[in-house]
């Protein structure tokens, strides 16, 4: 494996492999990597002749008061665990080489950052766009798996990608959960024991909804409002930002169910905030 820190020289090599003729896969990260991150590249690992993993913790997509400066991180922990998934190439580049001091270019989709995530992080897409594209043109291609626990983001860049023509292939992959059911995050972290044992009750509460929305509930608003008292029962230590059911490609929030739908929550826990969400078929 060889660890890139030059985005051009990185560059050149992923152009090098795309005029051979070889299929160059790549999953982005922002390190400290888990299971699910591994199985992002294992995922990638099937479909292409050379992967590359991007580890850079992007300043420009956390807003004021988050966690830009304590993000969780462990570059020799991540190195051995990208070499045992056989990566080819680990691009681990500097903050000010990715962005010039007079760095003006900016991507945005802001018609499906209005809601979720987007409401209470309103910066935050538009520097997972910026970044996610200059990983695109750096990195070259024909696929890039994301995980489905950001199932926004994913949505965001399947509709960059669409309407900006990028050849790439998004592949969205489904959630990488504890035994227990919460959903995998670097963030998980930050949890205290006692916020760790409380957790589950997220993913808990979304299969409750599911089963209500599957037994006939056809008004967001009211599963919504199910799904509020019930974390408010199981997990008061819990602060939810939002609980809301969207069309899954446009995130817009439904008033009526009557196709599939997807449950997002994000709740904050001490100092994590932890986001999870279920696709929801009637
Ligand atoms: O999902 C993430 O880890 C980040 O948002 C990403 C896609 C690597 C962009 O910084």
């Amino acid at each position: 494996m060889h660890i890139y820190t030059d985005p051009k020289e990185l560059q050149r090599q992923c152009l090098f492999w795309r005029r051979e003729g070889l299929r160059v896969g790549l999953v982005p990260t922002m390190g400290y990597f888990h299971a699910g991150h591994l199985a992002l590249m294992d995922c990638a690992r099937k479909q292409c002749d050379r992967l590359v993993v991007t580890l850079f913790v992007n300043p420009v997509q956390f807003g004021a008061g988050e966690d830009l400066d304590k993000y969780p991180h462990d570059f020799d922990g991540d190195k051995d665990k990208a070499e045992s998934k056989k990566v080819d190439a680990l691009f681990v580049p500097m903050s000010r080489d990715m962005y010039a001091p007079d760095h003006a270019t900016w991507v945005e989709v802001p018609e499906l950052a209005t809601h979720l995530c987007g409401a209470s992080r309103p910066i935050h897409f538009r520097g997972v766009c910026t970044v996610v594209a200059k990983l695109f043109m750096l990195t070259q291609p024909n696929v890039a798996v994301f995980g489905q626990k950001d199932w926004q983001q994913l949505a965001i860049i399947r509709r960059m990608v669409r309407d900006l023509d990028i050849p790439v292939e998004i592949v969205g992959h489904e959630i990488v959960r504890e035994a227990d059911g919460l959903a995998l995050s670097s963030r998980n972290t930050y949890l205290t024991e006692e916020e760790r044992a409380a957790a589950p009750a997220i993913r808990q509460g979304l299969l409750k909804l599911a089963d209500k929305v599957r037994g006939g509930e056809r008004d967001a608003d009211k599963a919504a409002a199910f799904l509020a008292e019930e974390y408010a029962r199981t997990l008061p230590m819990g602060r939810p930002d939002y609980i809301t059911l969207v069309d899954p490609d446009g995130i817009r929030p439904v008033k009526a169910i009557e196709g599939p739908v997807l449950a997002a929550v994000a709740i904050q826990m001490g100092k994590a905030r932890l986001i999870d969400n279920i696709l929801i078929e009637v």
